[in-house]
C-alpha cells in the first residue's frame, strides 16, 4: 500500500518530470498576502507570480502546500473530528503553470497522473465543469474520452475558485470519484450532493482573472493554471479508505494519541482521538512557522485550536498533558518532507506543555460552569451570551470550544448575547483609559482599533510583508488618502514599534500609487503607526502595500538588543545579583544600559564584563524565543522587569549555553522576557565594546556600548590614534605608555628646575638693579621690583629673603603682564614693631590698588599699575621711617 508519503513523492516526481520546478511548500504565514490569515490553498506563494508583479526563473511549479483553514473564508475548525474528510491542517498537492500552459495541457496531465499513475479506474471518475465553459467541457471529450453524461455543468459559484474576496480568480473544472451505488449521495450539483459516493479528488483552476479590492475585475497578464488535490483525500482513496482519517498518517497519530492516554483508538474515543490528530498537525506546524499562542490575530487561532484539542484530551480522561508527547510520532511522520517540524520540535513541545498544563488549571472548573448552567437552563434551551463570555473571559475558553462542548449536547450559544459582552467589555476598558488622564487626542488610535483590530506583529520572522492600509492619520485626523506627512495604521507589519527600549523601524512603505519612506513606527492602542513622509505619489485606505524594513538598521538594532542580554547577565555574575536593570536603549548606533549598582566599575570589572559578553558572542549558539506563563518563566530564572506589568503570558528570550545557568537544564545564560527583535545566533553581534560607563542617578550606573561594525570602526579609530601618538613620539608602540609616563616625569622635573632658576634669575636682577639692603627706621629694608615671576611666586621669594636678612622688612613687587603683585615680609623679631600688613597696604596703595591682606609676617596685595613699583617701594619705607 502506498503511504501518503509516497503519494505526495509520486504526484511531485511526476510534474518534475513534466519539467515543473519542485518548490517548497511556503510557510503557512502569508508573507506576501494581507488579506490571509494562514495559507489555504497551493497558489498563495504564486499569487504575484500569476498577477505579474514577481516573477521567477520557471513558469511551471510542483508544490505540496501546507495549508490551514482555521478563520477566515476558509474555515473548516467546528466540522473536525466529526466528519469524513474536515481538517485544519492539511497538504494541497498542485500543478502550476504561470502564462505557459493552459487547460488542454492541465487536463491532459491530470488525466495521465490518475488513471496511470494512481490507477484509477476511469469509469469511476467524472467531472464538472463552470457553466460558461465549454471549452474545458470540449477538452474532457478529447483528451480523457469522458461521455458527456459524465461532464456535469455546474450553474453556480461552485466551480468559480477564488482565493479570497481580492486576487487571481476563474473557472475551474473539479475531477470527481464515484465510490458507487452502495453509497448513499448524488452527483455534484444534485440535490443530494453532500453524500459520500461522489467525492472531489482535484480542482484544475484556470486563472484568468484578478479582483481587485475597490471590487472590479481585470484579465490576467497571461492564462495560468492552479490546481489543487488534497493528499489527505486521494490518500484515502487510493488506500482504499473512505475517511481521510483511516490513512496510515493519520491512523498512526490517532494510535499515538490512544497509546500514549491508554485509551481505545476506536469506538465512542475515537472522535477525541481524530481532533487530536488533526489539531496536532495544525498546531505544531503553525508553531513551527513562527506562530505562538496569543490572545489576538493567528496567535489566538492557534489558541483555540490547542484548547480545543486540550478539552478532547481532557475528555480521554489523561491527567496529564497529553499534546506535547504527540509530537515525536507527528516529526517521524512528517518530518521527512518538512524538516522545519524537527527544527521546530522543542519549541513545539514545549509550547503545546505550557498551554496545556496552563489550561487544565481552569478547564475543570470552567467544565463545571457549563454543566451548572446547562442543568438551571430548560431542556435544549441555548446558552446565554453572557455566560460563554464568562467561561472565555475568565477560564479561557474561546467560543468555539464552547460551541465544540455544547454540540455534544445538542445545545447552542447565543452568540449576539457573547458578541455583544464582548463589546461591552471592551467599552469599559476604553472609559477606564480615557478617565485615566492620558492625552484624548489619541482616542483617534483608539477608534482605528476598535473599527479594525489591533495590527499583527509579523517582524519577528520576517522584514518585510505585505499588509493593507486600514488607516492613515494626517494633523491627527483619520483621512482616507495622503500626501506628505503620515502615520499609516496597517492590519499586519513586519515594522517594529518603539518598545521595551528597543527603538521603532524605519523602511518604506509601496502601494500601487505611491511610496512612503517610514522614518519611526510607533505603538498606540494596540496599532501601529507607520510615521513618515509620502515621497511620491499618494496612498489610500484599502490599499495593498508592500512594507519593507531597513534590513541594515534592524539589523544592527537587533545585535545590540541582544548584546544587552548578555551584558545584563555578565553584569550580574561579576558584580553580584544586586544587579537589575533599570533601563534601556537600543538603537542602531548603540546601546545604554542602565543598571543599579552604588559605585564605578573598576578597569578589571569593565574588562572582564566585556570580555564575558564578547566569549558568548563567540559561542555562537542559537537565540530561542518561547511563550509562557509569567511564573513559569521566573522559575526558568528568567529576569523579569522591576515594577513591569505583565499579562497572562510572556515571551521570554534565551541565549548562551553555561557550565552553570538557568533554566530547566540549568546550563541556559541569559534567560529575560523580552519582546524585542534578537539575532538567530550569538555570532551576529559580531564584537561588543564598552565605550563608557558612568553614574547615572543616584545608584544607578550606566554603560554604553558598542557593537558590531560600529563596535569595529570605533576599535578601529582608537587604534589609529596610538598609531599617531607612536608617531609623534617616534616610539614603538608597545612603549608608548612608559614613553608618556617618562615624558610626564621629566616634565614635572623641568618644571621645578624652571621655577628655581626662574627666582634665582628675579632676585639677581631685575629694574631696581640687585638686591639693595637699607636701613630704614633703625631697621634692614630690601626693596625691589621683578618682573617675570608670578604673584604665586612671591610668598616664597619673601620667605627666602627674610632668612637671608635674619632681621629686617622686605617688600617686593612684581609686574604679572600689565598688574601688579605685591608682598611684604617682617622677620619675627619685629612683627611686635612692625605689622606686614600695614606695609603691603601703603606699598599697593601706590601701585593703584587697596587693601591687601595677612599676617604681621606676611601679606599681600595687588595693583593696577606695576610701574609705579619705585613709588611703592617709597611708601613701604614712608611706613617704617
Ligand atoms: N486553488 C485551488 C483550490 O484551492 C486549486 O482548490
Amino acid at each position: 500500500m502506498a503511504s501518503l508519503n509516497d503519494i505526495r513523492s509520486t504526484f511531485i516526481d511526476f510534474f518534475a518530470r513534466e519539467g515543473h520546478a519542485a518548490v517548497d511548500s511556503s510557510p503557512l504565514v502569508p508573507r506576501n498576502d494581507p488579506t490571509l490569515l494562514f495559507t489555504n490553498a497551493g497558489m498563495v506563494q504564486f499569487k504575484n507570480v500569476f498577477t505579474g508583479v514577481e516573477s521567477r526563473d520557471y513558469n511551471r511549479a510542483v508544490t505540496s502546500q501546507k495549508c490551514v483553514r482555521a478563520g477566515g473564508k476558509h474555515n473548516d475548525l467546528d466540522n473536525v473530528g466529526y466528519t469524513a474528510r474536515h481538517h485544519t491542517f492539511f497538504e494541497m498537492l498542485g500543478n502550476f503553470s504561470f502564462g505557459d500552459y493552459f487547460k488542454e495541457q492541465a487536463i491532459d496531465f491530470a488525466w495521465r497522473l490518475i488513471t496511470q499513475d494512481f490507477g484509477i479506474a476511469k469509469d469511476r471518475l467524472l467531472v464538472t465543469v463552470h457553466k460558461t465553459d465549454e471549452e474545458a467541457a470540449a477538452l474532457w471529450r478529447k483528451v480523457a474520452g469522458l461521455t458527456d453524461d459524465r461532464i456535469i455543468r455546474i450553474d453556480s459559484d461552485d466551480n468559480w475558485w477564488r482565493m479570497g474576496d481580492t486576487g487571481p480568480n476563474g473557472p475551474c473544472t473539479e475531477i470527481f470519484y464515484d465510490h458507487g451505488e452502495h453509497i448513499p449521495g448524488g452527483p455534484p450539483g444534485s440535490p443530494d450532493e453532500d453524500g459520500d459516493r461522489f467525492i472531489e479528488i482535484w480542482n484544475l483552476v484556470f486563472m484568468q482573472y484578478e479582483t481587485l479590492a475597490d471590487g472590479t475585475t481585470r484579465n490576467l497578464p497571461k492564462p495560468s493554471v492552479d490546481t489543487g488535490m488534497g493528499l489527505e483525500r486521494i490518500g484515502a482513496l487510493l488506500q482504499g479508505k473512505h475517511d481521510n482519517y483511516d490513512t496510515d498518517l493519520m491512523r498512526d497519530l490517532i494510535e499515538a494519541s490512544a497509546s500514549t492516554s491508554g485509551t481505545d483508538p476506536d469506538g465512542p474515543q475515537n472522535i477525541h482521538h481524530r481532533v487530536i490528530a488533526d489539531h496536532l498537525r495544525s498546531t505544531s506546524f503553525l508553531i513551527a512557522d513562527g506562530v505562538l499562542p496569543s490572545n489576538e490575530g493567528r496567535g489566538y487561532v492557534l489558541r483555540r485550536i490547542m484548547r480545543r484539542a486540550m478539552r478532547h484530551a481532557h475528555l480521554l480522561g489523561t491527567q496529564d498533558p497529553l499534546m506535547h508527547r504527540l509530537v515525536p510520532a507527528l516529526v517521524r511522520q512528517m518530518g521527512g518532507h518538512f524538516p522545519e517540524l524537527g527544527r521546530a520540535q522543542p519549541l513545539i513541545q514545549e509550547t503545546l506543555l505550557g498551554e496545556e498544563t496552563k489550561f487544565r488549571q481552569t478547564l475543570d472548573r470552567g467544565l463545571r460552569l457549563l454543566d451548572d448552567e446547562l442543568a438551571r437552563l430548560p431542556e435544549g434551551a441555548t446558552l446565554p451570551g453572557e455566560t460563554a463570555f464568562r467561561l472565555y473571559d475568565t477560564y479561557g475558553f474561546p467560543l468555539d470550544l464552547t460551541q465544540d462542548a455544547l454540540r455534544e449536547k445538542k445545545r447552542e450559544v447565543d452568540t449576539a448575547g457573547f458578541d455583544s459582552a464582548m463589546a461591552e467589555q471592551k467599552a469599559k476598558a476604553r472609559a477606564a483609559w480615557s478617565g485615566s488622564g492620558e492625552a484624548a487626542d489619541e482616542s483617534v488610535y483608539f477608534d482605528i482599533a476598535d473599527r479594525r483590530g489591533t495590527t499583527e506583529f509579523l517582524g519577528y520572522d520576517t522584514e518585510s510583508a505585505e499588509g493593507e492600509i486600514v488607516a492613515i492619520v494626517a494633523d491627527g485626523a483619520e483621512t482616507d488618502s495622503a500626501t506628505g506627512d503620515v502615520q499609516i495604521v496597517v492590519n499586519q507589519t513586519p515594522f517594529y514599534a518603539e518598545s521595551g527600549g528597543q527603538v521603532g523601524d524605519s523602511g518604506t512603505l509601496t502601494t500601487a500609487t505611491g511610496t512612503v519612506r517610514i522614518t519611526d513606527t510607533r505603538k498606540k492602542a494596540g496599532v501601529f503607526l507607520h510615521i513618515g513622509t509620502v515621497e511620491s505619489g499618494s496612498v489610500e485606505v484599502g490599499q495593498a502595500a508592500e512594507l519593507v524594513v531597513d534590513h541594515a538598521r534592524r539589523g544592527a538594532i537587533k545585535a545590540n538588543h541582544s548584546a544587552t542580554h548578555l551584558l545584563h547577565e555578565a553584569l550580574r555574575n561579576h558584580l553580584g545579583d544586586h544587579v537589575v536593570q533599570r533601563g534601556s536603549l537600543n538603537a542602531a548606533d548603540r546601546l545604554r544600559f542602565d543598571f543599579s549598582h552604588s559605585k564605578g566599575l573598576s578597569l578589571e570589572e569593565i574588562a572582564a564584563v566585556e570580555r564575558e559578553v564578547n566569549e558568548y558572542i563567540r559561542q555562537n549558539t542559537a537565540v530561542t524565543t518561547r511563550i509562557m506563563a509569567p511564573d513559569d518563566a521566573r522559575d526558568l530564572g528568567a529576569q523579569a522587569l522591576f515594577g513591569e506589568k505583565y499579562g497572562d503570558e510572556v515571551r521570554v528570550v534565551s541565549m548562551g549555553r553555561a557550565q552553570t545557568g538557568k533554566g530547566t537544564d540549568k546550563q541556559t545564560y541569559s534567560i529575560e522576557l523580552c519582546g524585542g527583535t534578537h539575532v538567530g545566533m550569538t555570532g551576529e553581534i559580531g564584537l561588543f565594546v564598552l565605550i563608557a560607563e558612568a553614574a547615572s542617578s543616584s545608584g544607578v550606573r550606566r554603560i554604553e556600548a558598542l557593537t558590531g561594525e560600529a563596535a569595529r570602526a570605533y576599535l578601529a579609530e582608537q587604534d589609529r590614534t596610538v598609531a599617531e601618538i607612536a608617531q609623534a613620539l617616534k616610539a614603538q608602540r608597545g612603549d608608548v605608555i612608559d614613553r608618556v609616563r617618562g615624558l610626564m616625569e621629566e616634565r614635572r622635573d623641568l618644571q621645578k628646575e624652571v621655577a628655581d632658576l626662574r627666582r634665582q634669575l628675579a632676585m639677581g636682577g631685575g629694574a631696581s638693579g640687585g638686591p639693595a639692603v637699607e636701613e630704614v627706621g633703625g631697621v634692614q629694608f630690601l626693596g625691589q621690583s621683578l618682573s617675570g615671576v608670578s604673584g604665586k611666586d612671591l610668598r616664597g621669594l619673601i620667605d627666602e629673603q627674610k632668612a637671608k636678612l635674619g632681621s629686617g622688612v622686605v617688600l617686593l613687587v612684581a609686574d604679572t603682564g600689565g598688574k601688579a603683585a605685591v608682598a611684604a615680609g617682617v622677620t619675627p623679631d619685629l612683627t611686635d614693631r612692625i605689622s606686614a600688613v600695614d606695609v603691603v597696604k601703603a606699598a599697593a596703595e601706590a601701585l593703584g590698588g587697596k587693601g591687601g591682606g595677612g599676617r604681621p609676617d606676611m601679606a599681600q596685595a595687588g595693583g593696577a599699575d606695576p610701574s609705579k613699583a619705585d613709588e611703592a617701594i617709597a611708601a613701604a619705607k614712608a611706613v617704617l621711617a
